[in-house]
């Protein structure tokens, strides 16, 4: 293994490669789906005609994204994590808040970003089938803790 590869035994190369996770006419009906690629698991949306994937596990303790309403806030659409309600843009992932403030007491709060938090992957569609990119590990991102915690062996057929 080269100082480069992940110790899970994937190499760089592995993670750029697009992985098919299911095909566009079940995720029109279910709406999102679960995957795993080269270990890592992954939630894929289908919402508003367009696909997003990110990492399963919220940024915050890991609950389950796959089983989260998606909601319109300000504007985008975001999954509102089941354990805490944690609400994270579709497109990038942002972690999304409400401020008020202090210096204007009569202000209403209002959505603020607290920056990417949540690993967002590339999907592409290519002859009905749906096929996720992982992101570039070496930028790191919040989620990337319960994505290692949850990660799955990866076998490799060469070593059979
Ligand atoms: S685990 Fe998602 S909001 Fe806490």
């Amino acid at each position: 293994m080269d100082q480069n590869s992940p110790a899970d035994g994937t190499s760089r190369e592995d993670n750029d490669l697009p992985v098919r996770v299911g095909k566009m006419e079940d995720i029109k009906n279910s709406r999102r789906m679960n995957a795993t690629v080269n270990g890592r698991e992954i939630v894929v949306f289908y919402h508003k005609g367009k696909l997003h994937a990110m990492d399963k596990h919220c940024y915050h303790a890991g609950g389950p994204l796959h089983l989260g309403e998606i909601e319109d806030i300000n504007g985008q659409a975001c999954i509102i994590c089941p354990w805490h309600k944690y609400k994270i843009t579709l497109a990038t992932g942002e972690g999304l808040y409400q401020a008020i403030d202090p210096k204007l007491p009569s202000a209403l709060p209002k959505w603020r970003s607290k920056g990417v938090k949540q690993r967002i992957h590339t999907v592409t569609v290519k002859n009905g089938d749906i096929y996720v990119t992982l992101s570039d590990p070496s930028i790191s991102c919040e989620s990337d803790y319960y994505a290692d915690k949850y990660k799955k062996p990866v076998h490799s057929s060469l070593n059979k």
